[in-house]
């Protein structure tokens, strides 16, 4: 049986369209792992509050996270942003255990300030500020606000449409 040069040629490329695509594949599987954190990334580090209360400041984290009409550390989120994506509600960051992010570790609150990774792999948008600063100043966000308190109020969702 023959087989013209041309057969050979397309099947040689219908291999390399193949390896091509499983190693894009595997690229984008690589670069969407949600990156996490570890605790024991983390060095010893006695927690700064006025610090804190600077970094809270300064990231405008009250300015989408307070509640409207109440006290700027009152943490109950629900301010929505729209985008070309969808719209964005900025969630409860108060420390209520449940609708809050009380259970958070240190660690969770760093990932999600560095990488922009909640526990359970639920994406935030990146903050991209808090993204470049170093861990030290972004774990000092997480002692911000001393006073806010447990904020009950339920988190929307944010409604994306990719
Ligand atoms: C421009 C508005 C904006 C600012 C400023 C902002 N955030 Fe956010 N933040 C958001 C939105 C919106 C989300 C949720 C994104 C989503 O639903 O994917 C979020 C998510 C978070 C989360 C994840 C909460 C969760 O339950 O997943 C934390 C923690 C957080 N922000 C802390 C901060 C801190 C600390 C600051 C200040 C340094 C800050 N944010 C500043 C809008 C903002």
């Amino acid at each position: 049986m023959t087989v013209s040069v041309g057969a050979i040629m397309f099947r040689k490329l219908f291999v390399l369209a193949v390896l091509a695509l499983v190693a894009g594949l595997g690229v984008f599987w690589f670069v969407t792992i949600p990156a996490v954190v570890s605790a024991e990334a983390l060095p010893a580090y006695s927690p700064n509050v006025a610090n804190g209360e600077a970094v809270f400041n300064a990231g405008g984290c009250a300015s989408c996270h307070a509640v409207t009409g109440e006290p700027r550390t009152m943490l109950g989120g629900g301010l929505a942003i729209p985008s070309p994506f969808g719209t964005f509600y900025a969630p409860n960051i108060s420390p209520h255990k449940q609708n809050g992010i009380g259970n958070w570790t240190e660690a969770n609150f760093v990932t999600a300030m560095k990488h922009g990774t909640s526990p359970g792999a639920n994406t935030t948008i990146p903050h991209s500020p808090m993204a470049r600063i170093s861990t030290r100043r972004r774990r000092t966000s997480a002692t911000c606000s001393p006073t806010s308190r447990p904020c009950r109020r339920c988190r929307a969702a944010s409604a994306l449409t990719t």
